[in-house]
């Protein structure tokens, strides 16, 4: 296949980024589009010229860190898969592929395709753990009996892998479907309970700080999330936290 390629480049968060241009042909189906990536960065070194930067680490869907935009989708036009996974079968010869950067406040521009998501990481530090005991008496895992149908639940809302893709995807560049999902695996379990009033209070009071957008029940995170973090997770976090709050 041969692609015309739409690529954000910017050289860092204070310059103006521009789109560019780029014609790449012998591209294979069964590439993924950061293999497709990769082709034109090869390229473009031998020329003498910078490389697009992006981010990726384990391009197996699980590390979260593959954010682009793509043809205007967070990971681009397939269900339930991150960028990494996406394969350049989706294409056609001769498409032009439009390659961004995920769009938020928040996530302040780094360099090219690569955007800072340290708030994530912030929101998830302000209460996204459960204090244990360490030192020697630790609790056997199995000594609490789980209810099915809430280990469930709970296994679901962590598999959220922190990628931004609802983020990118909400017209109001809402946090509120990841801090939900943080949130939710372990409002739902009873080691969760201890700690769970000041959980929902700091962790909504971070998302806010950071200036991600309010939820107006769009669903369009719902849609692009590439793990089905489903909304019934935002009406829990929305629970937890008038609960807590009437808690004090
Ligand atoms: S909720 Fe989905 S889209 Fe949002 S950060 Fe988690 S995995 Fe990514
Ligand atoms: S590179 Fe890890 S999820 Fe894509």
């Amino acid at each position: 296949m041969k692609l015309n390629l739409k690529i954000w480049r910017q050289q860092d968060a204070k310059s103006k980024g521009k789109m560019t241009d780029y014609s790449l042909g012998g591209v294979e189906g069964d590439m993924s589009f950061l293999e497709m990536l990769d082709i034109l960065n090869e390229q473009l070194i031998n020329k003498g010229e910078e490389p697009v930067v992006f981010d990726h680490d384990c391009r197996e869907g699980i590390c979260g860190s593959c954010s682009l935009m793509i043809n205007g989708e967070p990971h681009g036009p397939d269900r339930m898969v991150t960028t990494c996974q996406l394969h350049m079968r989706k294409f056609n010869d001769g498409d032009t592929i439009v390659i961004e950067p995920f769009r938020a406040k928040a996530f302040p521009v780094i360099k090219d395709l690569m955007v800072d998501r340290t708030s994530f990481d912030r929101i998830q530090q302000s209460g996204g753990y459960i204090s244990v005991n360490t030192s020697g008496n630790t609790v056997d895992a199995n000594a609490i009996p789980i209810n099915k149908h809430a280990a469930d639940e709970a296994m679901d809302a962590a598999t959220c892998i922190g990628c931004g893709a609802c983020v990118a995807a909400c017209k109001n560049a809402s946090a509120m479907l990841f801090t939900s999902a943080k949130v939710s695996q372990f409002a739902l379990l009873p080691q969760g309970q201890v700690e769970a009033t000041e959980r929902v209070q700091n962790m909504v009071r971070q998302m806010d700080l950071e200036g991600f957008g309010n939820c107006t029940n769009t669903g369009a995170c719902e849609i692009e999330c590439p793990k089905g973090i489903s909304l019934e997770n935002i009406a829990r976090l929305n629970r937890e936290y008038y609960s807590a709050n009437l808690k004090g």
